[in-house]
């Protein structure tokens, strides 16, 4: 098993790359299978394990895939020759349905176990579903919860989502690239992994209009070819960066950045006293003295993501006075709570709000990551408190943050990575 060791209490100063966006590569990869042909994908974050887990799954369908670098891949997709993938393939992320929506696309029919992922609530995929129909697929889901979609024809429909969904937005685009007709989906996700995935398929001779408004266009086409094509930058690794350096009250560079990704993250970051300068593809934030209270909604894109909910209560958790999250996607983000509590943070959660009283100091103490954001908050939480931090379950983290000890060890960090036998359990003996 491994944890990382903190020895925190040093402000964090120098420069750090930010890797290629998860959420855009989880998107993108799966939909490298609408074409017959070799799709080279750059700034990957090939190292980080639910992109390796994405890779082997399409190993798995009978596709190529080639590591070119440390950050490129090339996805061959002229001899998929399976629309079926098992559980055991999808139970280690959330993103696995998109298989769903590119095999339909690709084949008419995708018979996909519903995925695992990190648990924030109950994950329900009633608008991907709602999509697929629309688009004229038979969906079944059986008692092994295996979604078997089938279509005769993928015809192009209006679709409105009820809820404003990333993963029925990618989806419906998957399945819709290659329908016949025009699809038009109504209240879809605005982030820019939805934009990044639209210029993807359109590099692959896709007709995709509208990306990052709530109306988003698909003429379908009947062929698709191969492309290059550069990942976007991640907008939550860079703000879980600014987070950090504003936490341990640093001076951080952060390089390789979209700022208008992070236009949220950064207001705020600013209402809480750090200064935030903006560069073409880079920010740098500073913090000189204690951070000021300040109230967060999250919301879909551009409104204040989810995904940096648990990062920001630790900096609100050493803030004067009292601050309000109140969490409107997920109804169990509030994991991390349990463990910053461990650390000295004074937080009450009521409902899908987290009231956050602030504190002068945390301290270090053996914690866990729940999931992969709740996993960031802990390593931020040990990088700004006094004493040692032990944090296990960091196969969370690693799920979506590429060189993490290297990232902030070099930018002054105490951090290691250190492997321990698994605690011995008499009743292991076989
Ligand atoms: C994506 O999850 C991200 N994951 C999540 O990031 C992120 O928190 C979430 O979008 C919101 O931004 C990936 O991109 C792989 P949703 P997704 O469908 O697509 C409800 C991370 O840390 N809903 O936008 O699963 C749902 O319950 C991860 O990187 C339905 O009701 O999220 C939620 O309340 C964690 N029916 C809301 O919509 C559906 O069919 C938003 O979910 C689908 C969703």
């Amino acid at each position: 098993m491994e944890k990382f060791v903190i020895n925190g209490g040093t402000p964090l100063t120098g420069e750090v790359t930010i890797s290629g966006a998860k959420n855009a590569a989880l998107a993108i990869i799966p939909a490298a299978i609408l074409s017959r042909d070799v799709c080279r994908i750059e700034n990957l974050p090939v190292s980080i394990s639910d992109v390796s887990f994405m890779m082997k799954t399409l190993r798995h369908i009978g596709a190529g895939v080639k590591l070119i670098d440390k950050n490129t891949i090339e996805i061959d997709s002229r001899h998929v020759n399976s629309y079926v993938i098992s559980h055991d393939m999808t139970k280690h992320l959330r993103a696995s349905y998109y298989f769903i929506g590119a095999l339909l696309g690709r084949f008419g029919r995708a018979r996909v176990a519903m995925p695992g992922g990190c648990y924030l609530g109950p994950r329900p995929i009633d608008q991907h579903i709602k999509g697929f129909e629309a688009l004229g697929a038979n969906v079944t889901i059986d008692d092994s919860a295996i979604v078997d979609t089938s279509a005769n024809k993928l015809t192009g429909s209006p679709v409105y989502l009820d809820v404003v969904s990333v993963g029925a937005t990618v989806n419906i685009m998957l399945a819709a690239s290659r329908a016949e007709g025009l699809t038009v989906i109504e209240n879809a996700a605005k982030e820019p992994h939805i934009v990044d995935l639209a210029n993807f398929l359109n590099s692959m001779g896709a007709d995709v209009r509208g990306a990052g408004t709530d109306v988003i266009k698909i003429r379908g086409v009947e062929n698709l070819h191969g492309c290059t094509y550069s990942i976007i930058p991640d907008q939550i690794e860079a703000g879980t960066f600014m987070v950090a350096a504003a936490a341990t009250r640093g001076d951080v560079l952060i390089k390789n950045v979209i700022p208008k990704h992070m236009d949220s993250i950064t207001t705020k970051l600013i209402e809480c006293g750090a200064t935030v300068e903006e560069f073409d593809e880079a920010v740098r934030v500073t913090m000189d003295s204690r951070p000021k209270k300040c109230n967060i909604k999250t919301m879909p894109h551009p409104g204040f993501p989810t995904d940096m909910h648990p990062q920001f209560a630790v900096l609100l958790s050493l803030a004067e006075g009292t601050s309000i999250i109140s969490e409107s996607i997920w109804s169990n983000r509030f994991r991390y709570t349990e463990q910053l509590a461990r650390m000295g943070a004074d937080i009450n959660v009521d409902g899908q709000l987290a009231m956050i009283h602030g504190v002068d100091h945390l301290k270090g103490a053996p914690v866990k990551a729940d999931d992969l954001r709740a996993g960031a908050a802990v390593v931020i939480a040990g990088l700004a408190a006094s004493g040692r931090t032990e944090i296990e379950d960091i196969l969370h983290i690693d799920r979506g943050y590429e060189n993490v000890v290297e990232k902030f060890g070099n930018l002054g960090a105490d951090i290691r990575r250190v492997y321990c036998v698994e605690p011995f359990n008499i009743g292991d003996v076989g």
